[in-house]
């Protein structure tokens, strides 16, 4: 069956489209990968494991940053993202890199019906399930698409923050909610995660899933939990008070080895 975008949806695809030229010249990942480098952090590839010769599925790979490093890691890639841009920047790294790779331009509820096969490797990371209106239709299509003994992984932002901003004083204060709502929250206009400087021109939908609406599509699409792990650093600066530590990441210094900023999740098929 095939599954158009809703109208959210494709304001959203418009967003990212409108965002690829920028983000080609933000992200540090670019440069990285053309320099023989890799985008992916310590923590991920400790939790996801040797990948040499594996296939590998990324969903909403963007750019392909992410995607052509695991290429480089040794997996047999494919990404997947609905905005046109992206794929096609992705496919223009991946053509001045050498990495093998292969890109789709798809939404993820439509991806059964235009790529065939089984997986090894499902992997997202960084910025993904806010995007997704149907969190059980997610877990569905992962499950679809791993083989058995299959692994799915996700490295994420620890969605309870979706729920908080920055005031001026430096505090964090609940402004939004921590549930789902099946009304997305609609930003007009908003500032760029990778280029300070940028300002959207298209708005965009988001809808805000909690801890356990993940694990609860997963586990509904008959997948088994192995491990789920917070850490204290994000991989990008979500509020304005927000210091780099690690390379690429931040956090706040005065609550350091306090707060969950991202968590990361891995379960099987069987
Ligand atoms: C924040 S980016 C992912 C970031 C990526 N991990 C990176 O670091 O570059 C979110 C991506 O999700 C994609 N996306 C959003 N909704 C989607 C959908 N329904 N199907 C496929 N891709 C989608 C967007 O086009 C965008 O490229």
């Amino acid at each position: 069956m095939p599954n158009p975008l809703t109208q959210p949806e494709q304001a959203n695809q418009a967003h990212w489209d409108e965002v690829v030229p920028a983000h080609v010249q933000a992200y540090e990942a670019v440069a990285m990968l053309k320099a023989g480098g890799s985008a992916l952090d310590e923590i991920e590839l400790r939790e996801v494991g040797d990948v040499t010769g594996k296939t590998l599925l990324h969903l909403q790979c963007h750019i392909g940053t992410d995607t052509l490093s695991w290429a480089r890691q040794g997996a047999v890639v494919t990404g997947v993202d609905f905005s046109a841009a992206s794929i096609a920047a992705a496919r223009q790294l991946a053509e001045e890199t050498q990495l093998p790779a292969t890109f789709i331009e798809a939404s993820i509820y439509d991806l059964p019906n235009v790529l065939e096969g089984q997986f090894d490797v499902v992997y997202t990371s960084r910025g993904v399930l806010c995007w997704l209106r149907d969190l059980e239709a997610w877990g569905r299509i992962i499950a679809h698409f791993l083989k058995p003994g299959g692994l799915f992984y996700i490295m994420e932002s620890h969605p309870m923050w979706n729920a908080f901003e920055e005031l001026e004083s430096g505090e964090l204060k609940p402004l939004f909610s921590y549930f789902h709502t099946a009304e997305p929250l609609f930003w007009d206009a908003a500032g760029d995660y990778a280029d300070a400087m940028y300002q959207h021109q298209s708005p965009s939908y988001e809808w805000a899933w909690t801890i356990s609406d993940i694990f609860n599509a997963l586990l509904k699409a008959g997948l088994q939990l192995e491990a789920f792990n917070e850490y204290d650093r994000l991989f990008f600066k979500l509020f304005p008070g927000m210091e780099p530590c690690v390379k690429g990441w931040y956090h706040y210094p005065q609550h350091a080895g306090k707060l969950p900023w991202i968590f990361t999740l891995r379960a099987r098929k069987w």
